[in-house]
């Protein structure tokens, strides 16, 4: 086995995020130390934190560090503190334009459903059974970040305008990624967009059927987001790949979250054309759960397995970490959000799962 070396960015952030990254990070130190690398962590502020103390949701110093790192783990941003509607000045912009800084325009969301948690999902078991599709997400475009973007107020009316726009490269290099995928799964991608009414969507429709004779192994469908939003509650399981614009792909990785049983499980790993990743639950930052050890570790943990494989190359052990992360979900232990047998905190569920991180078996050679 090589042994990696890796410097790893921690971006607490604010509510529950300071507690989730403390057991992403020992997952993270228990891998390194069961698996012979080594790990070198550093903390940095975002987004209300941040904000607090150098009145800037991505100050210059954490963006430098987050540059020179081969990875980070994010924990989440927001909170009441920071929520004033005419704040000029808000914590989601650390985390957009960290996104957008370091270039990471594909945020992958896998969606499976344990099925020891079938129970905690609003939806009947055999409709989610063997639901495991993974949403890719396009992240630094769309009406997040498109311009104009303006509010006015004359006095006699007030009036407000984000814009929709992508070009030609922003949606063929995310939907291309998409494509890479479907390849090493179920070989089906299913391309989401308004295309009925949105001009952007009929751009993206016409993307992704120029590139789909470049991958004749993966069978494509386009389908119209309010209808792919009900069919995630009818049909998940026929779900692959799921590819799709910044806004409509925020909107349905929640819903699909109730698939999983809870938001509290989901991982992402938001990623460019290099191999440094951002990798964050996809949860915020839940400001009544903040400091009372009761958030679910698990959206933070898997993310790290999504950092070791898609950062680090390290397949075999972001393999251990959601095997273990599988192991202790089958015996019926998880925080409250999970409606499990045995009820624990977020440490307490975070050392079990270390605790059952262990070493793939080989055969000795002879
Ligand atoms: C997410 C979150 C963020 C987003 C917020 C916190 C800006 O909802 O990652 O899904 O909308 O991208
Ligand atoms: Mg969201």
């Amino acid at each position: 086995m090589k042994a990696t070396s890796a410097q790893i960015v921690l971006l607490p952030g604010d509510g529950i995020g300071p507690e989730v990254i403390r057991e992403g990070r020992a997952v993270l130190e228990t891998v390194a130390a069961r698996f012979g690398h080594t790990f070198t962590f550093a903390s940095h502020a975002i987004g209300g934190v941040a904000i607090d103390s150098t009145l800037n949701p991505l100050p210059r110093a954490t963006l430098a560090a987050c540059e020179r790192a081969d990875a980070i783990l994010l924990g989440a941003v927001g909170g009441p503190a920071w929520d004033d509607p005419r704040a000029k000045v808000r914590p989601e912009q650390g985390l957009l334009g960290l996104r957008k800084a370091l270039g990471l325009y594909a945020n992958l969301r896998p969606v499976r459903v344990h099925p020891a948690l079938a129970e905690s999902s609003p939806l009947k078991p055999e409709r989610i059974a063997g639901v495991d599709l993974v949403f890719v997400r396009e992240l630094t475009g769309g009406i997040y970040f498109g311009w104009p973007r303006l509010r006015e107020d004359t006095g006699e009316r007030r009036r407000a305008v984000d814009t929709l726009e992508y070009t030609d490269d922003e949606i063929r290099r995310v939907v291309r990624l998409a494509f890479k995928l479907a390849r090493t799964r179920r070989g089906k991608l299913t391309s989401v967009d308004k295309a009925n009414v949105l001009e952007s969507s009929r751009l993206w429709r016409e993307i992704v059927n120029e590139l789909a004779p470049q991958f004749p192994d993966v069978r494509v469908e386009h389908q119209l987001v309010d209808s792919c939003a009900m069919r995630l509650l009818t049909a998940a399981p026929d779900f692959d790949v799921v590819v799709t614009d910044n806004m409509f792909c925020d909107i349905l990785t929640d819903e699909a979250a109730a698939l999983a049983g809870s938001l509290g499980l989901l991982p992402s790993a938001s990623l460019g054309d290099g191999t440094r990743g951002l990798y964050e639950p996809i949860h915020g930052s839940a400001p009544d759960l903040a400091g009372k050890d009761a958030a679910n570790p698990i959206g933070t943990i898997l993310s790290a397995a999504l950092l070791l494989r898609h950062s680090l190359g390290l397949v075999e052990e972001a393999l251990a970490v959601e095997r273990a992360v599988d192991d202790v979900i089958a015996t019926g232990a998880g925080t409250a959000d999970m409606q499990p047998g045995e009820r624990l905190t977020t440490g307490q569920l975070g050392e079990r799962i270390r605790d059952a991180i262990v070493l793939p078996v080989r055969r000795a050679v002879i």
